[in-house]
């Protein structure tokens, strides 16, 4: 798998220890998780931290591969979330979710993904940027135009950045006020 890697992504791992990021008392959420590189990394900064995931093997091996990790590893289905779930996280991180999936269903699951955020709470999503050369629609992965990137800002959420980085990436941070 490309996205087999055991470190947190570089865009989330900079963006934390730019804020001097800490967790305790907090909870974070990391939608996707994949094999839970990034869920361990919010952990190790404090957050309660739930990764979840619609694939039953990538839950498994995320486990396997943090045993005694402090985080919580469910299946869950983005399209179809727990209720509780529902503005639950003062974290919410996103990263190639939304373009591992065509659109539709990926309008729907950018509203899921800002569902989760808590009043007060904070979205960082990494995505890959389409450009001229990548095309509309070179996926999966799908990369995703600015305007896809900003429409996370649905149901109150507030866009506090969209960064363009190498890669080509997108790095956008969202808030929900209190
Ligand atoms: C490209 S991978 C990225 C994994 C991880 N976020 C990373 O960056 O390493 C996309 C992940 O999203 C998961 N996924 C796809 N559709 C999903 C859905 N509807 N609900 C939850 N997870 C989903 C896949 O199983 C996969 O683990």
């Amino acid at each position: 798998m490309p996205w087999d890697r055991s470190a947190p992504h570089p865009l989330l791992r900079t963006w934390t220890a730019g804020r001097g990021l800490r967790g305790e008392g907090r909870t974070a959420v990391v939608v996707g998780s994949g094999l839970g590189a990034d869920a361990e990394h919010l952990a190790s900064l404090g957050f309660r931290t739930t990764g979840f995931d619609v694939a039953p093997t990538a839950v498994r091996l995320a486990r396997e591969r943090h045993p005694g990790s402090p985080v919580s590893y469910e299946v869950a289905d983005l399209l179809a979330l727990p209720a509780a779930w529902r503005g639950a996280f003062d974290l919410v991180v996103e990263v190639y979710t939304l373009g591992a999936l065509p659109d539709p269903p990926r309008s729907d699951a950018a509203r899921a993904v800002a569902g989760l955020v808590a009043p007060g709470g904070t979205l960082l999503a990494v995505a890959f940027r389409r450009t001229p050369a990548t095309g509309p629609a070179d996926g999966p992965p799908f990369p995703l135009a600015r305007a896809e990137v900003e429409a996370l800002a649905t149901g109150g959420l507030e866009v506090v950045a969209v960064e363009e980085h190498d890669g080509p990436h997108w790095r956008a941070e969202l808030h929900r006020p209190a």
